[in-house]
């Protein structure tokens, strides 16, 4: 009775003095869970205000905490050079479930630019996913551009300086609100206040590119969900990256594997709530969106080094009815002169849809077509499901029999195997990627598949993991949400998937179950590895977790053949490429329902851009291969591809700036240019690196794209509309919307590298080598990599050349100045931008007379060079 008292004379005291939060934006949802009422709130000792007429938001809480609510106090402190341990003491009950009473901050400096917040139990380990693997913190750390604080009223601050701002101007990146902190078993939430509200990231979620900032919700459990908006998706990638006023950018990845939710609100301030794990926040400093991306990759890992053959046009479709059927498709498209380097298969090769068998009567000589595409210089890819049937006859079904011997499958929480139901007709059982035996059992059946059909690379599905039920086969013992005090998304998390109670070797399913994809890549990298030593694995996987980038690709699912999906295809692109998963793609004309030719044919144009670009198809959808749908797709796809081709040489030099630097490959204009505002909501373009900027058309009957060009000069290369010049500051402007080509320009300041494309990849690389020069006030830069493609040492061990190009108006520099590993031959240039006609050109001191320029278009075109690619330097003397 007593202590009810008191809590009522605190409360009069509250809502007294501290209930006055003036701006509703700026309240913190002090009663997360479900039935929110007014009575509930006073008994958590905080706030009730219920909307009022006139309130422009709907969203806020009605309950949230007292300006000076002190949940977690700072119980004690200590600082050292490298960083600061706190702890923390509960103070008055969240009433959410029993809190941890006493946490353990810990600040850590990681690099110049990084800094790590740990909030932990100190007296229990507490569940943490073991991957990505976390490096260790930069043993120089001299100069750092951050400091943090604890205030007084426990909020933990981290602020970088900004120098050239005057010396004292700080920016408070993080601002962790420790006192309103909820910290119980299954349920933690944290807010921390933004500098802005331009955020991008917390993937992976369909919609724009930028996140909505009016208490929007994000959920995170892997789910076999086709891509709408305000729904769990396939991958969980908890990183944000926010744009200050001033273009600067910050950053902060919660490494973290359980269900959760994110919430953006408009003070502007995001919510973390994890529902279990502990907190460990890395906060990226930049000062610019490339450096946060980098800086994120410094400690999730850089992507490793893709197959060039993996960079040309795919072809799949689920519902091929056999070999001959998916070589007759391939044929006629070759036919029509579209370039094609890999073909692929869905499930339709098993038999009875099982993994790692061929379907007896229409697949059986799968293998005969892999070899022919090798013999063509192409490429084998099919898909792997997960799950492997549970009810084959023993001994007949090595899968699972292997299985059971090596003892690798997912059980239940009483021991047994789990079963579901993926793509088998009876039941599907779950291998354990966290198993010891896991990759020895994948590798193994990998290398026994391979015998069959020799593929090229692997295709990981279903791996959220999905499950065509909820739970289990044989029991509804699954009650996921039960005990849990806060349900992310209100979605149970058996939905779709296994138990959250089944057992893996490393910890529950619970914990463990968005890093089932991250543990197959592991193993299917490893397997791929062992089935063809020393080449690069390729491999695309459905669901992500942070960090995946550095074993495989990503494709962005089931979406609908749709316009808004063509559209929101760019961003769910770019998405990827902030994860350090440059290798993306959305599937060219739409996989779920029937495209339409005019959209295909935009897709068609739009995919060659993509980084990973591959048309694919539903069973019950009509064909959309492009010589199905005849010219209409045909013309924009031999343009638009002839164009990629070409280009490879600079997309995979990307590719290895990825590698080597973590830098992105297909990149949002506000990379480029974060001080322009209207590059920030710009997600109907992209850019491939600095070089290229692709304006396409998105909309049904489109007549007219109006683009946007950042400042600068943007050299037209195909030659449709001209030169548009920024250079005085950006501009919109008018394109026709052709249906027979895309738009792309060039960025002045830039130097590309181009080989004439052949039919394949394969004959590409044969080609010469050419170099285009795009001058911006006179000057360009740029450089290529060059290697054999494929072999997975080639960078350790030194084989491969980099060659860089530097050109003013009066002399190109092509060099590498050190010996060339291998022979290249550089037989074009072509140079954008030269005001006026050079009366002599000198190549290495010789007279070079073989040219021609264009007045009208200011380009200078030199042919039959057959210079070698070390040292060469052009003058020009007007
Ligand atoms: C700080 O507080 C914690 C928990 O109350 C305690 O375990 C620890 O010994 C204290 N440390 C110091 C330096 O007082
Ligand atoms: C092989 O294809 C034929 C024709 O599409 C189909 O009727 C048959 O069921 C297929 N066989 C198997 C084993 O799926
Ligand atoms: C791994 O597989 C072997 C059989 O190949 C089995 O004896 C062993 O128990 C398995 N290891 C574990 C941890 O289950
Ligand atoms: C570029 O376009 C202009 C105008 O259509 C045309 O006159 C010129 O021949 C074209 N140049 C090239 C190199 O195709
Ligand atoms: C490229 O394809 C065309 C058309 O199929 C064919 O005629 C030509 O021989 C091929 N070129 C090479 C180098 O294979
Ligand atoms: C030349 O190539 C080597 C690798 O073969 C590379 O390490 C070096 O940086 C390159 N030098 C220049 C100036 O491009």
């Amino acid at each position: 009775m007593r202590s009810v008292l008191l809590a009522a004379g605190f409360l009069a005291l509250t809502s007294a003095l501290q209930c006055d939060i003036q701006n509703a934006i700026e309240r913190i949802d002090c009663l997360p869970e479900r039935n929110s009422n007014e009575q509930r709130c006073h008994e958590r000792g905080c706030c009730w205000k219920t909307r009022q007429d006139g309130d422009p938001h709907v969203n806020f809480p009605y309950c949230f905490y007292p300006r000076d609510y002190s949940g977690y106090v700072i119980s004690n402190q200590t600082q050292d050079r490298h960083g600061a341990t706190v702890y923390l003491q509960r103070q008055q009950p969240s009433h959410s479930a029993q809190d941890i009473g006493v946490l353990r901050v810990e600040v850590r400096s990681y690099s110049n630019q990084i800094v790590r917040i740990r909030i932990v139990d100190p007296h229990n380990q507490r569940w943490e996913p073991p991957y990505p693997a976390i490096p260790p913190p930069s043993s120089r750390i001299d100069s750092p551009i951050f400091d943090f604080e604890i205030t007084q009223d426990s909020r933990l601050e981290v602020r970088r300086f900004d120098g050239d701002q005057g010396d004292n101007h700080k920016v408070k990146l993080v601002s962790l609100n420790l006192g309103t902190m909820i910290y119980t078993d299954r349920f933690i939430q944290v807010t921390s206040l933004l500098p802005s509200n331009v955020v991008y990231g917390l993937g992976e979620h369909h919609g724009s590119l930028r996140r909505s900032m009016d208490y929007s919700r994000f959920t995170f459990y892997n789910e076999d969900q086709p891509p709408v908006e305000n729904k769990r998706l396939y991958g969980t990638q908890p990183f944000y990256i926010n744009l200050e006023s001033d273009g600067r950018a910050n950053g902060m990845w919660l490494l973290n594997s359980n269900a959760m939710d994110i919430l953006l609100q408009p003070a502007p301030a995001i919510t973390y709530r994890p529902t279990g794990g502990v907190l460990d926040f890395f906060i990226f400093a930049g000062p610019s969106p490339a450096d946060v991306v980098k800086q994120y990759q410094d400690i999730v890992g850089r992507p490793k080094m893709i197959p060039y053959w993996s960079l040309g046009f795919h072809l799949c479709r689920y519902g091929y009815k056999s070999t001959e059927d998916t070589r007759r498709t391939l044929q006629r498209n070759l036919d029509a002169g579209v370039r094609i380097d890999v073909q692929w298969n869905d499930i339709d090769y098993m038999d009875k849809f099982n993994g790692f068998t061929l379907d007896p009567e229409n697949y059986s000589d799968l293998g005969k077509l892999a070899d022919e595409l090798h013999k063509d210089g192409r490429h084998y890819v099919m898909i792997v499901d997960p799950a492997v049937s549970g009810s084959e006859t023993p001994g007949s079904y090595p899968p699972y029999d292997r299985g059971l011997e090596q003892n690798v499958f997912v059980k239940t929480a009483k021991g047994r195997i789990v079963e579901g139901r993926v793509w088998n007709l009876g039941t599907s059982v779950f291998p354990d990627f966290t198993h010891p035996n896991a990759t020895i059992y994948w590798t193994e059946l990998f290398r026994d598949f391979h015998k069959r059909v020799a593929y090229d690379g692997a295709w990981i599905d279903m791996n959220e993991p999905s499950n065509g039920i909820d739970g289990h086969n044989d029991d509804n013992s699954c009650r996921s949400d039960q005990d849990m005090p806060y349900v992310p998304g209100d979605v149970y998390l058996h939905k779709r998937t296994i138990c959250t109670s089944d057992v893996h070797h490393l910890s529950s399913h619970y914990n463990v179950h968005n890093l089932y994809a991250y543990a197959e890549a592991i193993s299917t990298y490893k397997a791929l590895t062992a089935v063809a030593p020393n080449k690069r694995p390729f491999i695309i996987s459905r669901s992500t977790f942070s960090g995946q980038g550095f074993y495989s690709g990503h494709w962005t699912g089931d979406i609908y053949s749709n316009w808004g999906n063509l559209k929101d295809s760019i961003s769910g692109i770019l998405d990827f490429s902030f994860y350090g998963i440059p290798m993306v793609g959305a599937d060219i004309c739409g996989f779920l329902q029937d495209t339409t030719t005019e959209l295909c044919a935009r897709w068609q144009a739009l995919g060659a851009f993509y980084p990973f670009s591959r048309n694919h198809n539903n069973i019950q959808a009509k064909d959309q291969d492009p010589a199905a749908l005849g010219e209409t797709v045909l013309k924009p796809t031999r343009n638009a591809f002839y164009w990629r081709y070409k280009l490879l040489p600079y997309l995979y030099t990307l590719f290895y700036g990825a590698h080597m630097d973590g830098e992105t490959v297909a990149r949002p204009l506000f990379f480029e240019y974060p001080e322009d505002p209207k590059t920030y909501d710009n997600d109907r373009q992209f850019m491939w690196g600095r070089a290229l900027m692709v304006v396409p058309a998105l909309f049904e009957n489109q007549k007219i794209i109006t683009g946007y060009f950042p400042k600068g000069i943007w050299y037209d290369l195909q030659n449709r509309t001209g030169t548009v010049d920024a250079t005085s500051g950006g501009k919109y402007v008018d394109l026709p919307a052709d249906m027979d080509y895309i738009h792309f320009f060039m960025k002045g300041g830039n130097a590309v590298f181009f080989q004439e494309p052949g039919n394949t990849t394969t004959d590409s690389r044969k080609s010469p080598f050419g170099l285009y020069v795009f001058l911006d006030d006179g000057v360009a830069s740029g450089r290529v990599f060059l290697d054999d493609g494929e072999s997975i040492d080639s960078i350790t061990s030194g084989e491969f050349d980099v060659v860089h190009a530097m050109a003013t108006k009066d002399i190109l520099v092509v060099s590498n100045r050190s010996q060339m590993k291998s022979f290249y031959n550089l037989d074009e240039v072509h140079v954008y931008g030269i005001k006026s006609q050079p009366k002599e050109i000198f190549i290495d001191r010789a007279e070079f007379i073989d040219f021609v320029y264009d007045e009208q278009r200011q380009l200078l075109t030199m042919n039959n060079l057959n210079h070698d690619m070390t040292l060469m330097t052009v003058s020009f003397v007007y």
